[in-house]
Order: C-alpha cells, then sequence, then structure tokens
C-alpha cells in the first residue's frame, strides 16, 4: 500500500487510523531516513491507540511505555548499535509484548524484531515539496496481512 502525504498532520492523521486497528501483541515497524517523519507517524499511531502522555523523540531513553486502550511502547533504536544493547536492554520483552510496539530504527535491532509485522517506509521525495512524504506499508506475516488490508478498505 502506497501514500503520499504533504504534511505532518496528514501523516498523524494516517497514523490515528492505523493506531486504531491495532491489538496488543502486534508490531509495527517505522523506517526511513532522519527526519523523514517516523515520530510524527508515531504519534498518530500512539494517539490512535489511545494512548496517553506526550509522545517524543527521546534522547536518552529507548523505550517510553504509554498506556492506553491497549498498552503501547514506543521504541527508538537510533542509538542501538548491536543486538547485546537491545538485550541488555530487554528489548524482547516489548517485540512482541502484552501491547503494541512500535519501532523507529528497526534496522538497528534486526535479530530483535518479530517475523510477523507491519512496516511502513517513509521517505522524503526529492525534488518535490518540502513537506511531501511517501509512505509504503507492508506486511510479514498473516497479522500483519490482516491489517495492512483493513488499513487499506478505510
Ligand atoms: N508530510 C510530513 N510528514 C511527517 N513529517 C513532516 C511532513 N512534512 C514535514 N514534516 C516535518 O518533518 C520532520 C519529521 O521529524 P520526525 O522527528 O518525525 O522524523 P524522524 O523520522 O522521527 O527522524 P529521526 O530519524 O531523527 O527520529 C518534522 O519536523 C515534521 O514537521
Ligand atoms: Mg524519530
Amino acid at each position: 500500500m502506497k501514500l503520499r502525504t504533504s504534511s505532518p498532520d496528514e501523516t498523524e492523521i494516517f497514523g490515528r487510523r492505523l493506531g486504531a486497528l491495532l491489538e496488543p501483541g502486534d508490531v509495527v515497524c517505522l523506517s526511513g531516513p532522519l527526519g523523514a517523519g517516523k515520530t510524527c507517524l508515531a504519534r498518530g499511531i500512539l494517539a490512535g491507540t489511545g494512548a496517553t502522555g506526550p509522545v517524543s523523540s527521546p534522547t536518552f531513553v529507548i523505550v517510553h511505555e504509554h498506556p492506553g486502550r491497549v498498552p503501547a511502547y514506543h521504541i527508538d533504536a537510533y542509538r542501538l548499535e548491536c543486538g547485546d544493547d537491545a538485550a541488555a536492554l530487554g528489548l524482547e520483552e516489548y517485540l512482541p509484548g502484552e501491547g503494541v510496539a512500535v519501532v523507529e530504527w528497526p534496522e538497528n535491532i534486526p535479530d530483535f524484531i518479530p517475523p510477523d509485522a507491519l512496516w511502513v517506509r517513509l521517505d522524503r521525495l526529492p525534488g518535490v515539496g518540502a513537506d511531501d512524504r511517501d509512505l509504503e506499508v507492508s506486511a510479514s506475516g498473516p497479522r500483519s496481512e490482516r491489517l495492512l488490508e483493513e488499513l487499506s478498505h478505510r
């Protein structure tokens, strides 16, 4: 599934639609370069799950837990360099966990990403408006396929 957003608000609204579909144990991976809009999308997804509390780009904290309709874990693996770091933080407890996990920089912790996850790739568009982003959503297993289907029917 591909879509284009033209403002941070649009990206966040798409995230809300996705977040509303999520159930405990779901894992959503957000990939794309620095400044692509991963945290912006995560904010929408977490709002859609009913999560409370502000969603920020954590400077030192790798995992933010948000209580809500389902518990949500926002993980930013940007500063993690190897699986040892992730293991030391106990990340496997969240992937999957008792709530929804939203992961930025999943490429940094490949061994911790479950086989069935929903992936969103965000990209800036060269030569197009500075606020335009391409989003490509893909699934890697039965649960994420179902999510993708529900998402594309809305
Ligand atoms: N269509 C858009 N969708 C999302 N963000 C946008 C869009 N247009 C402009 N922006 C801006 O791009 C920036 C995206 O920042 P954000 O922190 O979400 O990126 P990120 O991918 O999480 O970066 P990092 O890799 O540093 O964590 C914000 O300043 C946001 O306002
Ligand atoms: Mg970010």
